[in-house]
């Protein structure tokens, strides 16, 4: 029976506690979210023209090449140089792109396609574009460009797909001798809302469905990169996509940055969630920048602040403007690095992060007081992390990655928490121990759903949480597990995306007291172990027999063959009842436990097991 107290009402829940952490790792943004489907548009990838190849159908010949010496402007190095030496009237040289492991095109859909060219003036013919299978045979599409200038320009054409395939390529093919340069080829499918540089619609309703009520971006450590070089630079990240030179992604992969700074204010506008944005504050995983060095990095986060909110007449209001949107995005949170506050163990260094946390904090309440700020305190190498400051702290960002068990035993974790603060923010947490999680799987959900009962139910303290990573391309799965799993064409959310999507689209206004009785919580610990049989070292086959439990309550009981640290293999009995128990291990193998429910109150078992050999 389930009784609810109406008459006596506990907190107010926290209204923005579910959100979501975007960060692009696993190609969560480039090759996901992100709906560009030309990998390496810019050619800046490497030294060689990667996820492009050159064919030569007839007796046409040509060659490929990266080309510095031509670049379409400061922020692209390379572009790509097409030499057509032999011509074939019935056949062509062609440059083919295989996009993210597989380009997916769907019958009626329009394709947006834009491209940077330039010719020799002896190059006077078109350019063919088509959308094709990966082998050529079929041609879901194409159209031709022709009139290419001896000056860079832009170009753009759109195809209707007329039919469809998750492994497609895009392919530009030439029939004309000269040479041709091209750089930024870009091609979109229809987007989320339609927006222009916009999100891939499947993966983006996944998230919208959630409904988050906030989205912390751009990371966790790609908001750090490995080396300050590679640290993420919102500036570079604004404006038509020819001008960002994209950086290298600590997570194995170069990032355009297309995904920038703007489209993520954009897409929290469009999920109707609050923007939380991580700033870098000096810190990457293997350098950092001296606090000589500091100034310019809080500027830009003031400049990061005005570009969101600042009306038109400030100089980044007027630049959000110009980007296309005249009104500002309310952002209300800004988190001070992220995973900063560690100790010497974790990074070899000394600890980084008072002096740069206040320095950033100070600038942003002064300029901004209405700003909330959220300080970082230690990630990975305790449960009990704490602000160890004096320095005014709003939230803190607490980090788990645990076990199943790990996320059930705390489940308490908050009850008592100090309610004068620091607020909290658990900004990453899910079940990743292989043994529990698989790649996503229903143990490590319900430890999660657990854990976020004792949020939601303290959630005046934890103000916020978002479980981590959101996305991952299956073909990349740096990080596992993910609540998105997706490849070019397919999606599909694992149990931890739906337990996310169902607290947060189920989540009440105010906690109400509940008693539960004629049920038992069933929570295995070592603690909690009452009986045991055939525990301990022996060097003889031991057998028990006729094992009787009598349990005299009604309570449920859980019956393992194996220490709790071990268990797999939990079974639930209730009432009384007997077994045979048949244990034939030798060594230190251990036997039978029973362990009770976690109410022991009114509780009374009592073994009965009769070994029939062994020591
Ligand atoms: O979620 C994956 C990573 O875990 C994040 O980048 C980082 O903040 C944490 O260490």
């Amino acid at each position: 029976e389930l009784k609810i107290d109406a008459e006596h009402p506990g907190i107010n829940i926290s209204p923005n506690l579910y959100g979501i952490f975007f960060e692009d790792i696993n190609h969560a943004a480039d090759g996901g979210l992100y709906a560009e489907l030309i990998r390496n548009r810019s050619f800046e990838e490497a030294t060689i023209p990667k996820y492009w190849s050159l064919s030569l159908t007839g007796t046409a010949e040509g060659t490929i090449t990266l080309d510095s010496d031509n670049p379409l402007n400061s922020a692209q190095s390379k572009a790509l140089r097409v030499d057509v030496t032999t011509a074939d009237p019935a056949g062509s040289v062609s440059i083919a792109n295989e996009g993210y492991w597989g380009i997916r095109v769907t019958a009626g859909s329009q394709y947006y396609l834009s491209f940077f060219a330039k010719a020799s003036s002896e190059f006077t013919g078109k350019i063919t574009v088509s959308l094709q299978s990966a082998d050529g045979q079929a041609v879901y599409g194409q159209t031709a460009v022709s009139g290419i200038g001896t000056d860079w320009q832009k170009y753009t054409t759109t195809i209707v797909a007329n039919g469809t395939d998750s492994n497609a390529r895009f392919v530009l093919a030439l029939n004309t001798v000269g040479s041709v340069w091209f750089d930024v080829v870009s091609l979109f499918p229809p987007t989320f809302n339609n927006r222009p540089n916009g999100l891939r619609q499947d993966l983006a309703t996944m998230v919208k469905e959630m409904k988050p009520r906030f989205v912390r971006f751009p990371g966790g450590c790609f908001v750090e990169g490995d080396v300050m070089a590679n640290a993420f630079r919102w500036k570079n990240t604004i404006g038509k996509i020819e001008a960002r030179p994209g950086h290298q992604n600590l997570w194995g992969y170069r990032t355009t940055d297309g995904m920038g700074y703007h489209e993520f204010l954009q897409f929290c506008e469009d999920l109707g969630a609050e923007p939380l944005y991580v700033v870098n504050i000096g810190i990457a995983h293997k350098d950092n920048i001296s606090l000589d060095e500091l100034d310019s990095w809080i500027q830009d986060v003031l400049d990061a602040i005005e570009y969101a909110n600042g009306d038109a007449t400030t100089p980044y209001g007027a630049k959000r403007a110009a980007n296309g949107h005249a009104a500002p995005f309310h952002l209300k949170y800004i988190e001070i690095g992220n995973e900063n506050n560690q100790y010497d163990s974790q990074d070899n260094r000394s600890n980084l992060y008072g002096e740069r946390y206040i320095r950033f904090y100070k600038a942003i309440k002064e300029k901004y007081p209405e700003i909330y700020t959220i300080g970082n305190v230690e990630a990975w190498g305790t449960d009990t992390p704490s602000w160890q400051y004096s320095y005014p702290v709003e939230i803190v960002d607490e980090h788990y990655y645990r076990s199943t068990q790990w996320f059930i035993n705390n489940a308490h974790k908050y009850d008592n928490y100090d309610r004068k603060g620091p607020r909290i923010y658990v900004g990453e947490y899910a079940v990743t121990t292989n043994l529990d999680c698989g790649k996503g799987n229903l143990n490590a959900a319900l430890g999660e759903a657990v854990f976020m009962t004792g949020m939601e139910r303290n959630s005046d303290i934890v103000r916020m949480a978002s479980y981590a990573p959101l996305f991952v391309n299956a073909n990349d799965r740096t990080w596992n597990p993910d609540a998105i799993v997706f490849n070019s064409s397919r999606v599909y959310g694992t149990p931890s995306y739906y337990v996310q999507k169902m607290f947060s689209n189920n989540i009440g206004n105010i906690f109400l007291p509940t008693t539960l009785t004629g049920f038992n919580r069933i929570a295995p610990a070592a603690n909690k172990i009452i009986g045991k049989i055939g525990i301990g070292t022996y060097n003889t086959a031991v057998k028990y027999d006729s094992v009787v439990v009598t349990n005299q309550s009604d309570d449920r009981i859980l019956l393992s063959d194996d220490f709790p640290a071990n268990v797999t293999n939990w079974s639930v009995k209730s009432g009384t009842w007997s077994l045979s128990y048949n244990e034939t291990d030798t060594a230190s193998t251990p036997g039978m436990i029973v362990a009770g429910s976690s109410d022991w109150s009114n509780y009374t078992l009592t073994l009965n097991a009769q070994k029939i050999s062994g020591k």
